[in-house]
């Protein structure tokens, strides 16, 4: 059957990729962006459906670089139809999910799981990043070159550091040859060991042994020592400290080959989110300080950080429900990250074209056009794939977990009112999210 066009009318329409920053219409046509101009010009003959975006926002669909599907082997937890849901609801339309799954994604046989998976159930792009060692256990290499053919966009131990710098050297090495990036949790294990959260003040007044940012900065600086020698690209997976910042930016200065994330949890929540023993709020990295959140926004600004990724880490409810120390770590974020992130927005502490850069064309650029990465993902450029988000930037809702497509409830953001909420994603110019007050109509 063939698909009707979509009009996305009378939005305010930003793509960071092309400088465009204007109030018109968006026409999207087999599968494609077809053009984008003032109200009412659109090249159109015969029946389209029509969004009417008048007050919001209409910009390429979200690129997650970080999140956790946790299927196969923990579907109690997530699995790619809820998790690609849920990406759906927060505006993602690329996601790209770790590798610490059961089995882990370090074979091309659970590849080609995801891949069946997410064509039969999956509700956006998902793209899979394999693991650096086998099992994540910091032993053996993957076998690189045939993830790489089967379609891993990058390589990532994540939840884990590759403690073994040898290992970590031939991983770079290896990678390069494929142009792909390593993707690092920078964390020095035995500074962090029976950590809980983050060292400070509030650590202390609660009896819990803390996790200090020079267990962040160290791994890093490692990291970043390796990639000089070796030239590869390595990603910087939830940067979380000032520190952190500093040293990413005095690499990039020396022409090292180095991008980073930082998670919306992380730009907006403190250490004090975790008095009162709150396990929703325990993440890994912890949230850090005051400092550290001003570093973070700062180096968005700067181009030192290039993207935001969830890092979406659905846990169950025994999981979560338990003495501190031992609750998992993680943040359920993919329906929540727009609407905290639009605060930083709200409270001029971050301009709009800049988040959504971000979140869209950023990322994309980290990813490169290596299939299975579409070409002209991130943008709204003709040609590129028809994936777009409108979002009300002034709506305001409360969250609540319930009503998450997510199976992960386990948000420090409950009951929290926030302002700005997806109104529509679509992915290839089909409808895959439309909160309940949007009509379709036909033209
Ligand atoms: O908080 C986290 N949760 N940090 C990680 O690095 C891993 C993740 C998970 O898999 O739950």
């Amino acid at each position: 059957m063939k698909e009707i066009p979509l009009l996305i009318s009378g939005g305010r329409i930003i793509d960071p990729s092309q400088g465009a920053d204007m109030v018109g219409d968006l026409l999207v046509l087999e599968g494609k962006i077809a053009w984008l101009g003032p109200g009412g010009s659109a090249p159109l003959q015969g029946d389209c459906a029509v969004i009417s975006a008048s007050g919001m926002i209409v910009c390429p669909g979200f690129v997650d670089l970080h999140c956790h599907l946790r299927e196969p082997g923990f579907e109690q937890k997530e699995t790619i139809a809820t998790g690609t849901q849920a990406a759906a609801r927060g505006g993602f339309t690329t996601v790209c999910c770790m590798a610490n799954t059961n089995p882990p994604i370090d074979t091309e046989a659970v590849i080609e799981y995801i891949k069946g998976k997410t064509k039969e159930e999956g509700k956006v792009r998902v793209l899979p990043i394999a693991c650096v060692t086998k099992g994540q256990r910091g032993e053996e290499l993957v076998e690189m070159g045939k993830l790489a053919k089967y379609g891993a966009v990058a390589f990532s131990d994540d939840g884990r550091a590759v403690t073994n710098s040898r290992i970590m050297r031939h991983a770079l090495e290896y990678s390069s040859l494929f142009r792909l990036p390593v993707i690092v949790h920078c964390e020095d294990i035995a500074l962090t060991e029976g950590g809980a959260m983050n060292e400070g003040w509030v650590a202390t007044k609660l009896g819990l042994k803390g996790m200090p940012a020079a267990a962040e900065e160290i791994m890093l600086a490692r990291d970043l020592a390796l990639a000089q020698l070796t030239g590869a690209r390595l990603h910087i997976a939830h940067t979380s400290t000032a520190g952190a910042v500093e040293l990413i930016c005095q690499a990039k200065g020396k022409g090292i080959s180095v991008s980073a994330e930082v998670t919306p949890h992380h730009l907006t929540l403190t250490e004090q989110r975790v008095l009162g023993y709150e396990t929703d709020a325990k993440v890994n990295p912890p949230l850090r300080t005051e400092k550290d959140i001003t570093a973070l926004i700062h180096g968005l600004k700067e181009g030192v950080i290039n993207a935001i990724a969830t890092d979406h880490s659905p846990h169950t409810i025994v999981d979560k429900r338990c003495e501190f120390a031992r609750a998992a770590f993680g943040i359920s974020g993919l329906e929540t990250a727009l609407g905290s992130l639009l605060t930083l927005v709200h409270q001029d502490k971050l301009d709009l074209i800049t988040l959504i850069s971000k979140l869209t064309t950023e990322p994309a650029q980290i990813l490169g056009t290596r299939p299975p990465v579409p070409y002209g993902l991130g943008t709204l450029q003709t040609g590129a794939p028809g994936d777009v988000a409108v979002f009300a930037p002034q709506i305001d809702w409360v969250v609540d977990p319930k009503a998450f497509a997510s199976k992960g409830k386990n948000t420090p953001l409950k009951g929290q009112q926030l302002v700005g909420k997806v109104m529509a994603t679509i992915v290839e110019g089909k409808i895959v999210y439309q909160d309940e007050t949007i009509e379709i109509k036909p033209a």
